[in-house]
This record gives C-alpha cells, sequence and structure tokens, in this order.
C-alpha cells in the first residue's frame, strides 16, 4: 500500500521477435509498448522472468534499464524496472 492505494506491478509473462527480425529494435518497441501499457494502468513497476541461458533477454533488459535480481528458481532471474 502507499497512500491508502494498492501498488499494482506489471508482469510481462513472455516476448519474442522472429530469428530473422532480430536486433532491429523491435524487443525494445515491444518492451516500451508494455511500459506504457503498465504505466496507463497505474502500475509502479515491471516485472518478469527469464531463463539463465537467454544471453539476448539479459543483454536487452540491461539495457532498456531493468535491474536483476537473481535467483535459482525455475533456473530464472527476474527482472525489474522501475517506471
Ligand atoms: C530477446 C529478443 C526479444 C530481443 O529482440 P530484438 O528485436 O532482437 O532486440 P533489439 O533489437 O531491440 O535489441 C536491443 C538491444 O539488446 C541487446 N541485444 C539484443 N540481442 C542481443 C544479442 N544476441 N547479443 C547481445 N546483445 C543483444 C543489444 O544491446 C541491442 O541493442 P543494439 O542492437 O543496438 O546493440 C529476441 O532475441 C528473442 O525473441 N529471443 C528469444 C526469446 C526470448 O528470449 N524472449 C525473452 C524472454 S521471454
Amino acid at each position: 500500500m502507499h497512500n491508502g492505494a494498492p501498488l499494482r506491478e506489471g508482469f510481462v509473462e513472455a516476448f519474442g521477435v522472429d530469428p530473422q527480425l532480430r536486433r532491429r529494435r523491435i524487443g525494445t518497441a515491444l518492451q516500451q509498448h508494455a511500459a506504457r501499457q503498465c504505466r496507463n494502468a497505474g502500475c509502479y513497476q515491471m516485472r518478469s522472468r527469464s531463463p539463465l541461458t537467454s544471453v539476448e533477454n539479459y543483454a536487452l533488459k540491461i539495457a532498456a534499464g531493468y535491474l536483476l535480481h537473481p535467483s535459482r528458481e525455475n533456473d530464472s532471474y527476474y527482472f525489474l524496472r522501475r517506471l
């Protein structure tokens, strides 16, 4: 709770780009779109969880300003981004 209102968090379950179309900022645009939607829904932060093996996901999220929360749960990292 904050100032009497519940804190709302946006969660990105999964996102992906066709392998033929990668490194053209499409994944970044998808993240920006999700962030706009979360802001519009009144969220104060975003969260996602990804496997340790996804190097490109890790690189994109760090470049997009996410913070990393290491976890061994399901061999995944948690990523958090303040909106
Ligand atoms: C992760 C994914 C969505 C990225 O999509 P994309 O459109 O290629 O990403 P972008 O072009 O927006 O990349 C943005 C930045 O992320 C980093 N990045 C992305 N792919 C990278 C790679 N393979 N190696 C290193 N850095 C990478 C770079 O900093 C890149 O900026 P730059 O190209 O100017 O150097 C895509 O690789 C994918 O679908 N992967 C498989 C599914 C997946 O892991 N989904 C996420 C977890 S659910």
